[in-house]
């Protein structure tokens, strides 16, 4: 079972599929993509329309379902609803945890590396390291919408640590990136890969005096699925929580490149420096902490066989097709570019 199927689980959905495993997806508003289509059609996926804030409704489903694995991605982020984002993220956890205890499912927890908020210097992130401030906002640096979201992986992380530590649940925490790939089909198509591949697309010029030293950890949604499946089928980890990034992060400025090599005729440019959370639309990401820091993924290498596929020019080139040949929900038309540039 699935809980949230919109990016990130439609990809798992998939994922599970094409290893032949059956998986029930569970959200507040299905969604059918086209690459979940034919495991519908043949009932190796099944849409359920629920709330994971309902204990009993989520209950009655694991009851008529008897799924052994539950990946849990349900995740609700608004800026400015502080209230909901614990109700789905930390009340929704906790429901789903328990279910997983009482069922005696597997569990992963899709966690964020948002939840490391504001850090220091330029090594790379371990796992054990201790978290930096979430909030206040860094004037001029941090979204405003990351000291929630972050607090409510925080919760969310510490509640299924303690399920594990207390009942023995198996469990694991998979932090994540920036995630990209197909399957995008909300706002985020107006932030960094998404909105300069659009652009690109369609030909328009885009030439910002500032930007390009941002620096992203970028990871390609297949690889995410990818671990999502082995933190689910390998034997339980020692540890609890694991990196998922690429080897490593990227600048703004390589991206840039990397749109133009894929698509060729782009006319793309970034000056230096950071983008600011304030004064401009996003292509930064609404959650995401700055940082200069890549998250190491040693952990998740030695322990869950990590292996990610797509390096940055790779992962834009397979999202590129995915975007064009779902160019009516991906176009400007489907969503209107943010009014600048
Ligand atoms: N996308 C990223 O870059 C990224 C980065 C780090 C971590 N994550 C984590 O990965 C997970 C999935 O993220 P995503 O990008 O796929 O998000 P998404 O918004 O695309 O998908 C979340 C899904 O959860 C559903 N949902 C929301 N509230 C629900 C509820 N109460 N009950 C049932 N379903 C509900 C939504 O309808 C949506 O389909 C989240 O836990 C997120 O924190 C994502």
């Amino acid at each position: 079972m699935i809980t949230g199927t919109g990016f990130v689980g439609g990809n798992i959905a998939a994922k599970f599929v094409d290893e032949g495993v059956s998986v029930t997806a569970l959200d507040l508003k299905p969604k059918v993509l086209d690459f979940l289509e034919a495991a519908e059609k043949s009932r190796k996926l099944s849409f359920a329309k629920g709330d994971t804030r309902s204990f009993r409704l989520i209950e009655e489903l694991v009851k008529a379902e008897k799924p052994r694995i539950l990946i849990h991605t349900a995740t609700f982020l608004n800026p400015t609803e502080a209230y909901d984002t614990f109700e789905v993220n930390v009340r929704g956890t906790a429901n789903v945890l328990e279910l997983a205890r009482r069922y005696d499912l597997t569990m992963v927890y899709l966690s964020s590396g948002a939840i490391y908020g504001q850090m220091n210097g330029t090594a790379d992130i371990c796992e054990d390291e201790k978290f930096g401030p979430a909030y206040p906002p860094r004037e001029g640096i941090d979204n405003v919408s990351g000291a929630p979201y972050c607090m409510s992986k925080r919760l969310g992380e510490e509640w299924v640590a303690m399920y594990r530590a207390l009942y023995g649940l198996r469990a694991v925490a998979l932090r994540l990136a920036w995630v990209y790939g197909r399957g995008i089909t909300d706002y985020r198509l107006n932030t960094a890969i998404s909105l300069f591949l659009r652009k690109a697309i369609v030909k328009e010029e885009v030439h910002i005096p500032y930007g390009g030293d941002t620096f992203v950890d970028f990871v390609h949604v297949s690889d995410v699925a990818d671990i999502v499946y082995n933190a689910a089928t390998l034997p339980v980890p020692k540890d609890f929580a694991f990196n998922v990034a690429y080897e490593r992060g990227s600048r703004f400025s390589e991206l840039i490149d990397v749109t133009k090599s894929v698509v060729p005729g782009a006319k793309l440019s970034l000056g230096p420096g950071l983008w600011p959370s304030k004064g401009v639309p996003i292509p930064r990401g609404g959650p995401s902490f700055p940082s200069e820091r890549h998250m190491s993924i040693e952990r998740a290498k030695a322990s869950l066989a990590y292996s990610p596929k797509f390096d940055l020019e790779a992962g834009v080139r397979n999202y590129l097709q995915w975007i064009e040949k779902n160019w009516d929900i991906s176009s400007p038309e489907a969503v209107p570019f943010p009014k600048w540039g």
